[in-house]
């Protein structure tokens, strides 16, 4: 059955390689994803070949995880190695048909990202964006064809979350929309169609669970209890384990779009900007065990 809104199928063009601009956690796990759902080859830019490195050693280990569980043989696991690369020039697109970018959350950043793009794809190629929260309509407003942009919003750990938010902007086209929903398909994700607007559906709905949570700590409810006292409603991690797997900057900055958007219904708490600005992964350590430090920077809040 067609997801609502989705365009009739015919009007979807083949991917047969996939870019992935950014190689942090998520947009590695997404490579990985591709090239297996796919079985197209897929690269990854970054501009440092350490954090290159890093992300094409992740897609690697992973690879070798799904072995070990025999989820894949060992002539699928080779297959989908060789098809995982990685490079620091953007140059390996040439001959892309899907160009998926998972860079820092900036519209400025993300604009550049996608006019160095352009420059070198065929105006035929897909350019899709996983954002948390900014607006596909700005973000394709300075492209030379606007209308192969589109929002292609996947969750952590992007292996295992089910859904996938495919978001239109004004001048996305149909053959780009049918295009997303036929990626998503094989991709084996249940894809929903959302409006372009800000933080879009999901997030919405988590920036108000976790803005609540965060607002009951700042306003002295102690983190452990806030942690605890959530355990009763049956959702699978608890606040804080949540925004360490999304990232506390990234929280931050859907917390902040939401806010200018409706400042009635969102707000925005300082001591989370004061554990951003600290640099740490978030409140609790690689073990899980409470780091004091972070949490000492809700305390007194
Ligand atoms: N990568 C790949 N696979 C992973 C993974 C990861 N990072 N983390 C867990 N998994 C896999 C495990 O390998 C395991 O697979 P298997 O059963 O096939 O072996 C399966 O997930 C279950 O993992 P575990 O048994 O280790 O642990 P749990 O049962 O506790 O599940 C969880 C872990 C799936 C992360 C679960 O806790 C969960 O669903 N948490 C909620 C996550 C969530 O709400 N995500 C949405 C965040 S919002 C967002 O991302 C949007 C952004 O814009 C902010």
């Amino acid at each position: 059955k067609r997801p609502a809104g989705a365009p009739d199928r015919s009007l979807a063009r083949k991917v047969t390689k996939v870019g992935v601009v950014g190689a942090g956690l998520m947009a590695s796990q997404m490579a990985l994803l591709f090239a297996r759902r796919l079985e197209v080859p897929v690269v990854l830019t970054d501009l440092d070949q350490a954090r290159l490195d890093k992300g094409v050693a992740y897609v690697h280990g992973e690879i070798a995880k799904l072995l070990t569980k025999g989820r894949v043989s060992e002539d699928q696991a080779n297959r989908l190695t060789s098809l995982v690369s990685g490079s620091l020039t953007k140059d390996a697109f040439a001959d892309a048909d899907f160009v998926i970018e998972a860079v820092f959350e900036d519209m400025a950043v993300k604009k550049q990202v996608f006019a160095e793009v352009e420059a070198v794809v065929s105006a035929e190629c897909v350019l899709a964006t996983n954002t948390s929260s900014l607006s596909l309509t700005e973000m394709g407003s300075g492209l030379a064809h606007p209308e192969r942009l589109v929002g292609f919003h996947f969750f952590n750990p992007v292996a295992v979350m089910p859904l996938l938010e495919i978001i239109k902007g004004a001048a996305t086209d149909d053959a780009t929309l049918a295009t997303a929903f036929a990626v998503g398909k094989s991709l084996k994700k249940s894809s929903v169609l959302v409006k372009d607007a800000p933080a879009f559906v999901v997030n919405r709905l988590l920036t108000c669970f976790m803005g609540e949570v965060v607002a009951a700590v700042d306003e002295g409810t102690p983190l452990e209890t806030a942690e605890h006292a959530l355990d009763g409603l049956g959702l699978p991690m608890t606040p804080f384990a949540l925004l360490q797997l999304v990232g506390p900057a990234v929280g931050l900055h859907v917390a902040e779009t939401l806010h200018e958007a409706f400042p009635d219904r969102y707000g925005v708490s300082e001591n989370m900007g004061k554990l951003v600005a600290s640099g740490k992964p978030g409140v609790y350590r690689p073990d899980f065990t409470l780091d004091p430090e972070a949490v000492a920077l809700f305390a007194g809040g």
